[in-house]
């Protein structure tokens, strides 16, 4: 499995996925770190595993369309099978998406369908909610909106505030990225399909 990596920040998930990657646990290689920001911790991470790193930037192109077009144009020059949005902070333009269906993820931290968008943490504490988490899903062209493939859950405890919970969240995200792939890599979930399969259904 060919995995192209989005990451706009410090890139701690693309590390466990290097490290699984490492340790054999997970197979699979990365032909790409692609990242929206030049300061992108991610960046430095990928390199350091001798992953070619990427920047291509929205200031850099007119219009999303272009922007979407340097990027894309990019990762299919690779010849990626998964394109895997790991704290990649950006909306990717709705054909961009349709033209690659079931071939994009993202993993999103939180219980999908709730909590879509920013600040997820803060959301969950001011909905009052007990249990919290991350979720693995397919990326369609309505934000954090596609089909859940796995979800990670975490207790809300008494005193969190949006940190430490982000913090209990992280520590699940890593091994339920690297899992999910896993299950992808080994052919025993194929996203494309889950999402024709889940196409139109609740979640
Ligand atoms: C993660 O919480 C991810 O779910 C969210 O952004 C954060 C990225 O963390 N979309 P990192 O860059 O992988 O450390």
């Amino acid at each position: 499995l060919r995995l192209a990596v989005l990451a706009s920040g410090r890139g701690s998930n693309l590390q466990a996925i290097l490290d699984a990657i490492a340790s054999g646990a997970l197979d699979a290689s990365i032909v790409g770190l692609w990242s929206d920001r030049r300061d992108a911790f991610a960046l430095e991470r990928a390199r350091a595993a001798g992953v070619p790193a990427h920047v291509v930037r929205p200031r850099d192109h007119a219009d999303r369309a272009a922007h979407d077009a340097a990027l894309f144009g990019s990762i299919d020059a690779t010849g990626a099978d998964l394109i895997v949005c790991a704290g990649y902070m950006r909306l990717i333009g709705a054909s961009a998406v349709a033209a690659r269906p079931g071939r994009m993820i993202n993993i999103h931290p939180s219980l999908l369908p709730l909590f879509k968008g920013l600040h997820t943490h803060q959301q969950a504490l001011d909905a009052g909610v007990t249990e919290h988490g991350a979720s693995v899903h397919v990326v369609t062209a309505d934000l954090d909106a596609g089909p859940v493939l796995a979800q990670a859950r975490v207790p809300v405890l008494p005193g969190d505030d949006a940190d430490t919970l982000a913090a209990r969240v992280l520590e699940r995200e890593h091994p339920l990225l690297v899992q999910t792939l896993h299950t992808i890599a080994t052919g025993r979930l194929v996203p494309g399909a889950e999402m024709a399969r889940l196409d139109g259904a609740p979640l």
